[in-house]
This record gives structure tokens, sequence and C-alpha cells, in this order.
């Protein structure tokens, strides 16, 4: 279920609510006959309005687009290097009853014992290629809920409240264990193969807006920097930033092949999915699961979600530049198609679910289809359809798509797709 603003109802609230101009969750359009009309960039035409023609010249048209997406969306990454350090802290060969090995290893953000970190949490499959393929995700409720194998460290970090999840006073709980283990199927994904590798987002980036007091983005402050300037990087980028922190140790496990790292997300962690592989070319594939608006769908369709709910909600997820977007979509140099393009030509899978308006499913697939051109001119299929596909009937073309029946979440038929995916378009080098 998505959140509303339903709770703050009274009559005070009647009164202040909705501000001049704020368009609520219970505004948003439904509704596709009230679609405006729009015409999108075109990524294959430079910003001085050349056409792109060659792939070379793609290469060049790229950064333009990366660095329309830093400015106005998602902020500018620092290039800046912190000294990482890796720390297997655990490790375990008979991890479902021998299936798998798993391993808990902390990625410290600084030389600081107790500064920034983040806890890998991985399983390997015993049986399969070696090193193994894998897929990485970041989860929403520490890792100890992706499973409910009691090895797993219980996060202390500080977490979301809910209730359903056994989160109270911002601290996760004992009986938190694999309450989202729905969401991963990982004896399924070690059964096919693939290795799973995930890490709580908190421990990138608190998900709330505290005023950049705790997170990563204070590590790259100049002196008496507060806050990210208007083009810098907000919790998106910084959940981003984690993902490829995270492949960087991968590269140096040997139990992983780190020219076959999947990165997947699901909601706002699809978003940072697709910024992370748009940045970082090193992900040999991207999954963005119903990842909605700032994530795969179209912005210009302003179908569920908009720009301005989005700023007005998490302020802190995307940069400030991204405000002047607030029903202003048409003004964007920029839609998220364009993303999309930035995978080329790696292949992406988008997933949609077909009760989850909120994510807008047509924006989602006809964001992949305006991406095509682009994959086509590196001499790939692209998406190889036109029309959006009946329910459950996944394209399986260099840009992948599936609408599944249901709601906003993660399923088995989800990964089962992600990894026949994965299967077709992830083959080791040489095969
Ligand atoms: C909210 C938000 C979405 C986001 C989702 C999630 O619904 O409006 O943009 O994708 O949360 O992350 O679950």
């Amino acid at each position: 279920m998505h959140n509303s603003f339903s709770h703050l109802g009274g009559i005070l609230i009647l009164i202040l609510w909705p501000p001049l101009g704020f368009a609520g969750t219970a505004d948003a359009n439904y509704n596709e006959a009230k679609v405006p009309g729009y015409s999108l960039p075109n990524p294959l035409v430079f910003e001085d309005r050349r056409p792109v023609t060659t792939p070379e010249q793609w290469r060049i048209r790229r950064t333009e687009i990366l660095r329309l997406f830093e400015d106005h969306v998602y902020g500018r990454t620092p290039s800046g290097v912190t000294p990482l350090r890796f720390q297997v802290r655990s490790e375990d060969k008979n991890a479902f009853g021998g299936s798998a090995t798993r391993k808990e290893v902390t990625v410290y953000f600084t030389e600081d014992d107790n500064g920034p970190q983040m806890d890998l949490l991985m399983y390997v499959p015993k049986r399969g290629a070696s090193p193994a393929p894998a897929f990485i995700g970041l989860n929403f409720y520490g890792n100890h809920t992706v499973h409910n194998d009691a090895e797993i460290t219980l996060s202390t970090r500080w977490m979301r409240n809910n209730d359903a999840l056994h989160v109270t006073n911002n601290q996760a709980t004992e009986q938190s264990r694999g309450v989202r283990d729905s969401r991963w199927p990982i004896e399924r994904i070690i059964d096919r193969g693939f290795a799973l590798i995930t890490a709580y987002y908190g421990d990138i980036d608190p998900d709330y807006d505290d005023g950049w007091t705790n997170g990563v983005h204070r590590l790259f402050f100049k002196q008496d920097q507060t806050g990210p300037e208007p083009d810098e990087w907000g919790s998106i980028g910084a959940w981003s930033w984690g993902l490829s922190r995270a492949l960087d140790y991968l590269i140096v496990d040997e139990d992983i092949d780190h020219e076959r790292v999947a990165v997947v997300g699901h909601s706002r962690l699809g978003k940072a999915s697709l910024w992370a592989g748009a940045q970082d070319e090193r992900f040999a594939l991207v999954v963005a699961n119903n990842s909605g608006a700032g994530g795969a769908a179209l912005s210009r369709r302003r179908f569920g979600e908009t720009i301005e709910v989005l700023n007005t909600r998490f302020p802190h997820w995307f940069n400030d530049n991204f405000n002047q977007y607030n029903g202003n979509e048409d003004a964007q140099p920029l839609d998220q198609h364009m993303l999309i393009a930035l995978m080329a030509p790696r292949p992406i899978y988008v997933a949609s679910a077909q009760e989850d308006l909120w994510a807008d499913p047509k924006g989602e697939f006809t964001s992949a289809l305006h991406a095509s051109p682009v994959y086509r001119l590196l001499g790939t299929d692209g998406l190889a359809v036109d029309q959006m596909p009946p329910v459950e009937q996944p394209v399986t073309s260099r840009i992948g798509y599936h609408i599944r029946l249901g709601g906003h979440n993660v399923t088995d038929y989800d990964w089962d797709r992600f990894m026949d995916f994965a299967d077709k378009h992830m083959q080791p080098k040489g095969d």
C-alpha cells in the first residue's frame, strides 16, 4: 500500500491541505484519457541539434545525457575517493544445508571503524559456474529480513518504523527476521547458479530528511558545507553510490564473476538501481522493478505519481534543481527513457505490476520503448515489441519488459523472469 495523506484528515487539514497548486496522492491521475499530449526529447540528437548517427557519437551524447540527469534530477555524485576497507566478518560454507556459502562483509567508507559503513550479506552457490554470476540489490529493512537464517546479523541501524515488520523505536527486533523473505527467494536464486548480495539501504543513507547529518553525504562536504548544492546528489544518488562501492568489493571477491553482476532494485530502490547502472558501466545488467516516477516511468505522462509529489514527500531523494519541474514536466531537457538509454547496449529489464498504477506501468513500458533507438544504433534488438505486451508475457529482447498480475511488490514470478533474462543476456565472456 502506498502512503496517502488521508491520515492527515480533519477540519484544520481540510482548510490547509492541499496547499495551493500541490498535487497530492489523492489527486493523482489514473485516467489514460487525461494524460496530456507531450513530446519527448530525442536521445539521438545532441544538445546543439546535430543528429547522433554512429556508436562513437553516442558515447559523446551519452556524456551529455548523464550530465543532464546529474544537473536536473539525481545530482552529481562526488568523484572523490574515500579510503574503502573491506572486512569479511563471517563465512559459512554450509548455508542451506550445504548448497551455498554465506558471507557477511563490512565495507567501511572511511578509516574510522565507527564511521559510515555498509554490511553486505552474500550467498554464493556451491554448484554451477565458479566464480558465480550475481544479483546485487539493496533491501528496505535490514539484511536479517531477507531470510529466516538465524545466523544473519540483526541490523542495529536506524530504520523506518513498521509495526507489521516489527520495527519499533526505529530499531529492528528479533521478530523482524525473515519478514521480507517473500521478496528474496534466495534458495531459488542459488539453485539457478546465481549469487545474491544485499545490503540495507539505510547503512548508506537513512531514508528521512534529516538535514544531511547522517549518511555518507557529509563525507564529501567541503569545509563549512552543510548540505548538497542544488546540483549535488540526494539520497537516491547515495544509495546508487553504495551499490557501486559494493561492486568494488565484489571485484576483489574471487567467488564472484564481477563481469556478470546484475543490479536489481524495487520501487525507490529500483530508481537507485537505474541510476547506479547509468553511472557505473561495470554493472553488466540492470533490473528496475516497479520503479515508477523518478525511475523507469516517463514524467511527462503525469500518470500516478508526479515529480511534484516526489519532491514534496521525499525532498531528500533528488537534487534541489529537480524542484523546478514540479508541475512543469515539459520543461525538462530529458525524460526517463533517456535514463534507460544510458544502460545501452547492456541488457536492462523493466518490470511493472498491473495494479501498481501509482508507478504507471504504461509509462514504464513507454520509456523502455523510446530508449530502443539507442540500443538499435548500438547493434542490438532493443525492445522487440512496440505495444505493451499482455500480462505475464515477458519480452526478453535486450531491453526486457513484463507486467505481472498483482500490485506493488517483488514476487517469485519477477525473480524467475529476472533470472531467465540474465541467463539469456549475461553469459560469460567468449561464450
Ligand atoms: C512511495 C513513493 C514511490 C516509491 C515507493 C517505494 O510510494 O511514492 O516513488 O517508489 O514509495 O519505494 O515503495
